[in-house]
This record gives structure tokens, sequence and C-alpha cells, in this order.
């Protein structure tokens, strides 16, 4: 709690001292990104439907992914509940009830929305944060975003539109890496993501493999 409020404040400060007039804004479904005036190759309008196909897929996703993992719950907790009435409890099936319990838990929930999630994304090719930014504010239940990029330049303009828009980088958490390092670094089960989204210059064919091996069981 201390942490999230020093953070929406430090998010808040970083805001008031970003100098306006040397931006140019452009508001993209629930996000405003600031551009450098001098710098015109970030915003690309053309990818705004890309942008919208890939919110609504990871959001009928997310809907089935977390129905899944709720029936889980639900059906472990009907047969715990049945085995103990029989007196008959088999200990890895109470273990691996309470771990999937566990693993519903919510360790984020968003403020706008009911229901809660284990949601986690990484956006491995980032630029200016615009669809990491429109993914915290647009798909429901997001635990965290881990917006990555190669460049400098690209990871202080995150920086700045994740504080423009009010975001938290606990939310949006800007990250200067290589793609593909970033992803074999979180090949480990419990680092895993749940969404991986790719979105290169040119083909995407040489981070698949990253991207396969960075993503939990289900994910998308
Ligand atoms: C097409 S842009 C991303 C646009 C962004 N997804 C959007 O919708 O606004 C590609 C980005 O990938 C970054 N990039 C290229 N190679 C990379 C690598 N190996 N690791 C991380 N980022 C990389 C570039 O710096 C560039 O910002």
């Amino acid at each position: 709690m201390f942490r999230s409020a020093t953070t929406f404040l430090s998010a808040r400060a970083m805001a008031a001292q970003i100098d306006l007039t040397l931006f140019n804004t452009v508001t993209e479904g629930r996000a405003t990104i600031l551009f450098p005036k001098n710098n015109e190759v970030f915003y690309n309008p053309v990818q705004q439907f890309n942008r919208d196909m890939s919110i609504a897929a990871i959001r009928t996703w997310s809907e089935l992914y977390l129905k899944e993992k709720r029936d889980k719950v639900e059906k472990k907790k009907r047969n715990k509940t049945h085995v103990q009435g029989e007196s008959a409890i088999e200990p890895a099936e109470i273990l691996d009830s309470s771990q999937a319990e566990k693993d519903y838990q919510p360790t984020h929930v968003d403020a706008t929305t009911e229901s809660h999630a284990v949601n986690v994304t990484v956006k491995a090719l980032s630029a200016s944060g615009l669809r990491s930014i429109r993914y915290a504010k647009e798909i429901p239940n997001v635990r965290y975003i881990m917006a990555n990029d190669l460049e400098q330049d690209a990871v202080d303009s995150i920086k700045r539109n994740v504080a423009y828009n009010g975001l938290s980088e606990d939310l949006v958490r800007p990250n200067k890496g290589d793609a593909m390092a970033v992803m074999y670094s979180h090949r480990e089960e419990g680092k895993r993501f749940d969404v991986v989204d790719l979105d290169p210059y040119g083909t995407a064919s040489p981070f698949i493999d990253g991207a396969v091996q960075a993503l939990s069981d289900g994910g998308k």
C-alpha cells in the first residue's frame, strides 16, 4: 500500500516535470501518448487496427483463461468435500486443491474491475509504450505488464508516457533489454508470462522460440 502510494506520487511528480512544448499528443483508445516533435518515427497510425485487434484477442482469451482457472478451483473444492465426506482423503488431491486456490488469489486488483486475476503480460518490443499503456487501461485484470525495449530512448519514452497516463511503474514496468535475453530469463516455471506480445519491425520469427519458452501453461 505504502509502495503503491509512493509510486503514484512519483508518477504524478514525473508527469508534472514533462515539458509539454516538446511533444505532440496522440490519443488512441484510452491512452494519450507524447511523441517528441522532432521524431516522426514512433507513432504508426496504420497499426491502430492491429492494436485494437490484439486488445480484443487478449480480452477474449483472458476471460476463457480465468474461467478455466475458476472452474478448476471449484472442481478441486467439490472433489475435496466429496472425498472428505467419504472420509477417504487423498493427500495429493488436497495439496493440488490448496495450490489451485493459492494460484487464484488476486495479486493485483484493478479498482475499476470487480473480478480478480493473475495475468502477466510482457511486451517484448515496446517503443513509445502506447500498446502497453492501452493494454493496461483496456484489458481488465492485468496484474502487470513488462514493457521492454532495446533502446534507451524508447525506455525513456515508455516511462514518460506511463507517468503522463497516470499509471504506476508497478503496473506498466519499463525495462531495457534485448527481447530474447528477457524472454529466456523468464522461462523457468513461476517466472513465465501469461501473454507475450511481439511487435518487431519486420518478421517476428527470430523471437518465436524465446516467446514460446517464456509462456506459462495455457498462456497466449
Ligand atoms: C515496431 S516497434 C514497436 C511498436 C510498438 N509495439 C507499438 O505498438 O507502438 C519495434 C521496437 O522494437 C525494438 N527492438 C528491436 N529489436 C529489439 C530487441 N532485440 N529487443 C528489444 N527491443 C527491440 C525497437 O527499438 C523498436 O522500438
